[in-house]
């Protein structure tokens, strides 16, 4: 906690992937904050404590909130808006059937909020949401709300990624504050004060399409790659020294040109998909992004096809497979390329097993006809190839030998480049990876 700065009372509204890590870390810099979520098992659980998703660092903040009293749990709206000064919505926006973002939670919420409030109250939104939607969210709160009481909308969207959320949301790149008023604006100074970051002050339209484009912009680079990984392959070139070299141009910059079997997870495809309609309805037609969508799903079918190459038919011949979750160091497996991969395999008759460090609870949700397995080595038992999904740091320090004894046939399809291919063919391994 720093000293001497103002103590705010926050209540965030959404206790998924984003609005824990905001709660937990807002009253990790010493704010009293309330998290509310109508979910009444997660609210229970979280008030014991108990983190629902892996996420490193987040459970000891957690724990320590509640211990010292900065952080609270209700399933009442009423009590978190009533207690707080500065509300924060961090609800989901799912995709509809059209791409489009779902904002009934969204609206939901404003509506609860212009029910309950009784003072000035900055509501923020947090949850990643079309251009215009804080209009929206102002019209519906001045509908709903008694006459005379104060209020102002504001955007801070939220750049955090799964996997280093605390990390990220306490030493941001940028903190983007979309404001309509001076009075808000300086309350999310003040809150911001004790995180060493540049602060970026728009207007809210801008500041809720500057979330969509840089998300959507980071997508594109990854289907730039990937489309560039499919002409090595035929050229005989090798992508990571193609990234290399692209990205030690300060202008590029080495990140996100990892070649893989696409990107995956809550965010990249939705919005994606949620951007090319916000286009479609200011008449933009953003043709680069339909591309970047479909070479995303290219990429997993190519995948597949490969490792078909490899093993002529796939009726009845034994994968394991490493990784399941969209990306290490977290136990998420929405829209996880290794779940469509897997999919795609089962469908091909061929026979999974499937190994996780985290991911396994989940992945038993949605996979059906898998074998999961504790470990590498009972994943990789008699198996005519290991496809590496998700490239946790374990599958680096494997005993390779003893995987390679393990194996009927020792193919090792490599979706994340991420094992060092000399090394594994100087061991003996058939090794194929991604655009090299
Ligand atoms: C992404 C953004 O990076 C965050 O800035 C943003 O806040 C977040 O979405 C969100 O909107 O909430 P996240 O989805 O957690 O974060 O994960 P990323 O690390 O961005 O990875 C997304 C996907 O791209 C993963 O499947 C990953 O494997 C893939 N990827 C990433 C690649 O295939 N190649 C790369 O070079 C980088």
């Amino acid at each position: 906690m720093v000293k001497n700065r103002k103590i705010f009372k926050i209540c965030v509204i959404g206790s998924g992937y984003v609005g824990l890590v905001a709660a937990a870390c807002f009253s990790k810099l010493g704010n009293k904050v309330i998290c509310v979520d109508k979910d009444r098992n997660k609210i229970s659980s979280l008030k014991k404590g108990v983190v629902p998703n892996y996420e490193a660092g987040l459970d000891k903040l957690v724990k320590e909130g509640v211990k010292k009293k900065h952080l609270f749990f209700t399933s009442a709206v009423s009590e978190g808006v009533q207690k707080s000064d500065i509300i924060f919505i961090a609800v989901g926006t799912p995709s509809k059937d059209t791409g489009e973002a779902d904002l009934s939670a969204i609206e939901d919420v404003a509506r609860y909020i212009a029910g309950h409030l009784n003072s000035y109250k900055l509501i923020v939104e947090k949850s990643t949401v079309p251009v215009r939607t804080g209009k929206k969210i102002r019209e519906t709160i001045k509908r709903y709300s008694k006459k005379g009481v104060e209020f102002d909308v504001a955007s801070n969207p939220e750049f955090l990624r799964e996997g280093r959320a605390v990390n990220d949301f306490l030493s941001p790149d940028r903190i983007v504050l979309g404001v309509e008023s001076k009075r808000a604006e300086n309350i999310l100074k003040a809150l911001y004060k004790p995180v060493k970051a540049p602060v970026l002050v728009t207007d809210i339209n801008t500041a809720e399409l500057i979330k969509h484009a840089s998300n959507s912009f980071l997508a594109a680079k990854i289907s730039f790659i990937n489309s560039v990984s499919l002409i090595c392959e035929e050229t005989g070139s090798d992508i990571e020294k193609v990234a290399l070299g692209m990205g030690m141009d300060k202008r590029i910059g080495r990140e996100f040109l990892d070649a893989g079997i696409g990107f995956g997870g809550s965010c990249f495809p939705k919005d994606v998909s949620a951007f090319i309609q916000i286009a479609k309805k200011a008449g933009v037609e953003f043709r680069i992004l339909e591309e970047v969508k479909k070479v995303n799903s290219g990429q997993k079918r190519h995948f597949v096809e490969k490792i078909k190459e490899e093993l002529w038919t796939l009726k009845d011949k034994k994968i394991g497979v490493l990784g399941v979750s969209f990306k290490p160091d977290t136990d998420d497996i929405r829209d996880s390329p290794a779940v469509d991969i897997i999919n795609m395999l089962l469908s091909e008759g061929t026979k999974i097993k499937v190994y996780d460090p985290k991911a396994v609870p989940k992945a038993r949700k949605v996979l059906g006809g898998v074998t999961f397995c504790k470990d590498v080595y009972s994943t990789a038992k008699d198996a005519d190839c290991i496809a590496l999904l998700t490239e946790w740091e374990e599958f680096r320090k494997l005993d390779f030998k003893k995987l390679k004894s393990l194996m009927k046939y020792p193919f090792l399809a490599d979706g994340r480049n991420f094992l060092d291919k000399n090394l594994m063919e100087s061991l003996g391994f058939k090794y194929t990876g991604i655009g090299r």
